[in-house]
């Protein structure tokens, strides 16, 4: 899962009222992101999904896909619609449901919720219910709901297990799900997540794509289906945000699942230590480098200390003095060649001319001639080489996230 880390729920909680108080008083405003029909067209709706909603609440959707795709509400079923807005899609389940039915609308901000109130007393929308809520701690009761639809608003969840938990602990069993939502190929970095403006005005409270899924498939939701991937960002009126989103490989989804059998914690906790998991975050997160150098420090210091112990211990161990090189050696190369893929990222050839070098030094003083001080200053110099490219990776992404804030602010 994406880290989140230093930031404060409640200032994200405050920027993201703020940002859909101004989409619910005047959507006419000009955001980075659609609004209105603009956005219906950018989610692809269906015109005649949309026919049964009023011009009120379409001129305040702010949806980033069509959640219907999923067709999985029924007549007489009850549906939660986490993060409603202004009530495009309650509005069309509510039809979907006929009068034998229900709609809870949760929503969290206040302006929302009264232009949503107003509706449904306007329009006389019987089986809607309005509801002041937070998507982590859903106002209802366990397995209460035959359907939660969502649309555009866990990637504006902070704790975004806790939403998933929710939503699993309000479904009955079997129960389905329907979501559209951002996604993103390339993780953002702490400090742009820390950033309360940030995560309201841009893509960097959404979560990498597999981790997303990943995320419902550990709460216990089975079948879980993406139906549907669009660059959602294309239709942005800010030509930034859209090359932004297109660096961060953000774009919307849209998703079908069934609440399955309740997963343990440990269990879950399990899931997020397999092998190919942990690859993928190393992969995301640029830290192969720290990773090789990690083993091959343990290769070398770590082997010296257990043949150290055991021998302590009266146990003599034989060890291949050449493998044993051939391996910290490998270790420290496989360490240079990560930061050198760096360069990709931030152009900077430095730090992999740092590692490179680093892991010469360490080829020389194992096969040619050994110096503790060589050794050492060799595992620096590969050391050095991965925290620059490090930092280097880190700046360019910020750089990448702020230059997106600034533009929609502008
Ligand atoms: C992008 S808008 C989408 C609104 C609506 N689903 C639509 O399609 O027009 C996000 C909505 O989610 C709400 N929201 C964001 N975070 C929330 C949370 N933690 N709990 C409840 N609602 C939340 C916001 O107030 C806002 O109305």
């Amino acid at each position: 899962m994406v880290a989140v880390l230093g930031y404060s729920r409640e200032q994200i909680a405050v920027a993201v009222k703020e940002m859909y108080s101004t989409v619910a008083a005047d959507p006419e405003a000009g955001f980075h992101f659609p609004v209105g029909r603009s956005a219906s067209r950018a989610a692809d709706y269906d015109e005649r999904l949309l026919d049964p909603v009023p011009d009120r609440a379409l001129a305040a959707f702010a949806g980033v896909g069509c959640p219907f795709r999923a067709d999985v509400i029924r007549p007489g079923n009850v549906v939660l619609d986490v993060g409603s807005g202004s009530g495009v899609d309650a509005i069309i389940a509510s039809r979907l449901v006929g009068p034998a039915g229900k709609v809870l609308a949760l929503d969290m901000t206040p302006a929302m919720l009264d232009r949503l109130r107003d509706l449904v007393r306007g329009e006389g929308l019987a089986n809607i219910e309005v509801i002041e809520g937070d998507a982590a701690r859903v106002p209802l009761p366990d397995a209460s709901v035959d359907v939660v639809t969502s649309n555009g608003v866990l990637n504006l969840v902070p704790d975004k297990r806790r939403a998933i938990a929710e939503i699993f602990r309000v479904l009955r069993p079997g129960g389905r799900v329907q979501i559209a939502d951002i996604v993103i190929g390339l993780p953002v970095t702490p400090d742009c997540r820390a950033d309360p403006k940030l995560w309201a005005e841009c893509v960097v409270g959404a979560t990498v794509d597999e981790d997303y899924l990943d995320m419902f498939r550990d709460a216990g939701f089975d079948d879980v289906e993406v139906l549907r991937s669009h660059d959602y960002f294309r239709h942005s009126p800010s030509p930034e945000t859209q090359e932004v989103a297109r660096s961060f490989g953000a774009r919307a989804i849209e998703l079908r699942m069934r609440r399955g059998r309740r997963v343990p914690a440990a269990l879950q906790a399990l899931r997020r230590l397999d092998p190919r998991r942990v690859g993928r975050q190393l992969h995301r997160r640029g830290l192969w480098g720290v990773a090789a150098l990690a083993a091959a420090l343990l290769a070398c210091y770590g082997t010296l200390a257990a043949v150290a112990a055991l021998a302590a211990a009266g146990v003599a161990v034989a060890l291949d003095e050449a493998a044993w090189a051939a391996a910290i050696v490998a270790l420290a190369a496989l360490a240079a060649l990560a930061v050198l893929a760096g360069h990709r990222r931030h152009r900077r050839i430095g730090p992999g001319i740092t590692a490179v070098l680093g892991a010469v030094v360490i080829g020389y003083v194992m096969f040619v001639s050994y110096s503790i001080v060589f050794e050492l200053a060799g595992f620096a110099l590969v050391a050095g080489g991965v925290a620059w490219d490090y930092i280097l990776r880190q700046r360019s992404v910020s750089r990448l996230a702020r230059k997106g804030a600034v533009a929609s602010s502008a």
